[in-house]
């Protein structure tokens, strides 16, 4: 059998693993007979010369299988997720979920917290009082029985190879390569049971992929493992230069989705839920084509359909259904303060980055795992790209609790901002769909 020190050796010299080396090397790890620094040592080697499809699809199944695999199959139906790279305001998974469930489709939603300047879907639906994001293998089937979706946390026995993988990229400067982040979504994803996922790769400053040519490579990556392990697969690669929406913020992004599915639609949060929700309702078969697909899901939003899910998904879940007919149910800040632009002219950037950074600064995010978070603070942006202004016009409000976080989150903010005398090249909302 092949040893640790010849699998590095391998890769480092330039050479491809085999399905087998890969296998006993992360079984290895993972009943620790291989030591964290010969796994890191590993790690540095693959970021620096690459794998071959052959060893991705190798790495995902043997990450994947390092934990339970849910078996879903007492449930009927195409069982379809979405996930995100991660990024500002991106709250699409609370729409897109009770979407696609109302027009028939499984989703069985796995889902994680913030970190850095991301925001987590788990954080924002615990800003409902009682969401309960861990049920129990039973009524995670009883959930998808009756309400057709759950959107939960990662369990410790899903993929924990790269629970353990992804602390050593964390702390080795390997976090950023295309196979070992192909590997680390995909292996949790499929280990969800899937038939099919849709996968939303943001792109722009507040993207874990910045430029299009790096989340192109990633999401052909993305495809191509899908496509060898036989799951259908779309990617949708979504911009992140401004944050999506108006609200940053746990509390505020949760209000901003329950208004969305209850009739108000802010344009680019819209396009791109429908867009998502509508290659699922695809993937899932439930329509001929996706501008059907794309007419059903416009359609459970305006007749209260996918509304009626969330409430169900919430009560469901231990959550008070009532903050969907009444928002003040929801934590609130106990201040606002407003930004306004000192000069006239167009709005002509809203720096994601910048406005995730400042968001947590004011408490809504965290630097550390262990951090806790404030689920009322965040930004409201009353103005985005393409906007004009007058000198004294408020930008965004702030949603702020403590006095020295707001004095932190005011440089971040207003460096997000630039108006300028013409308006600026309005960038795509999604530039480009990749089908596996
Ligand atoms: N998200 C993941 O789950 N893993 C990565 O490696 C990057 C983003």
């Amino acid at each position: 059998m092949i040893t640790a020190r010849e699998v590095i050796q391998k890769k480092r010299d330039r050479e491809a693993l085999t399905q087998q080396e890969i296998a006993s090397f992360i079984r290895g790890y993972t009943s620790s007979q291989i030591a964290d620094y010969q796994v890191a040592a590993w790690l540095m080697a693959v970021y620096l010369n690459g794998m071959t499809l052959d060893e991705t699809r190798s790495l995902t199944r043997e990450m994947r299988d390092s934990g339970t695999v849910l078996n879903l199959s007492s449930i009927g139906g195409q069982k379809i997720d979405k996930h995100s790279t991660g990024g500002v305001g991106d709250k699409t998974s609370m729409m897109v979920a009770p979407i696609a469930a109302a027009c028939g489709v499984t989703v069985p939603m796995i889902t994680g917290r913030a970190l850095g300047h991301t925001g987590g879907t788990l954080d924002k639906l615990e800003s409902i009082p009682g969401f309960n994001a861990r049920p129990s293998p039973e009524r995670i089937l009883e959930i998808l029985k009756s309400a057709g979706a759950v959107i939960m946390g990662q369990t410790d026995d899903l993929a924990p190879a790269d629970r353990r993988i992804y602390a050593l990229r964390d702390v080795t400067a390997t976090v950023e390569s295309i196979p070992l982040i192909t590997a680390s979504i995909l292996s949790k994803k499929l280990a969800e049971g899937l038939d099919g996922l849709v996968m939303d790769v943001k792109t722009g400053s507040g993207a874990f992929m910045p430029t299009l040519k790096l989340a192109t490579a990633l999401s052909r990556s993305i495809v191509d493992v899908c496509r060898a392990m036989k799951t259908k697969i779309v990617v949708l690669i979504t911009d992140m230069e401004q944050p999506l929406g108006r609200a940053i913020g746990n509390a505020l992004e949760i209000r901003e989705c329950i208004e969305f599915l209850n009739g108000r639609t802010p344009e680019d949060l819209e396009t791109v839920t429908i867009a998502l929700a509508a290659h699922m309702i695809r993937l899932g078969g439930l329509a001929r084509s996706i501008d059907h697909a794309s007419k059903l899901a416009c359609e459970a939003v305006s007749t209260g359909e996918a509304a009626k899910r969330f409430r169900q998904i919430i009560a469901a879940q231990g959550g008070d259904e009532r903050v969907m007919d009444n928002l003040d149910l929801l934590p609130r800040a106990a201040n606002t303060q407003a930004f306004r632009t000192a000069t006239t002219g167009f709005v002509v950037r809203c720096d994601a980055k910048s406005l995730g950074l400042a968001s947590n600064a004011l408490g809504a995010g965290r630097n550390r795992v262990e951090d806790s978070i404030d689920p009322a603070v965040g930004i409201y942006l009353e103005k985005k790209p393409g906007d004009r202004v007058l000198k004294g016009d408020v930008l965004c409000q702030i949603h702020w609790n403590d006095k020295n976080r707001l004095t932190r989150a005011l440089p971040l903010i207003e460096q997000a901002f630039e108006v300028k005398a013409r308006p600026a090249r309005r960038r795509p909302l999604i530039h480009a769909i990749l089908k596996g």
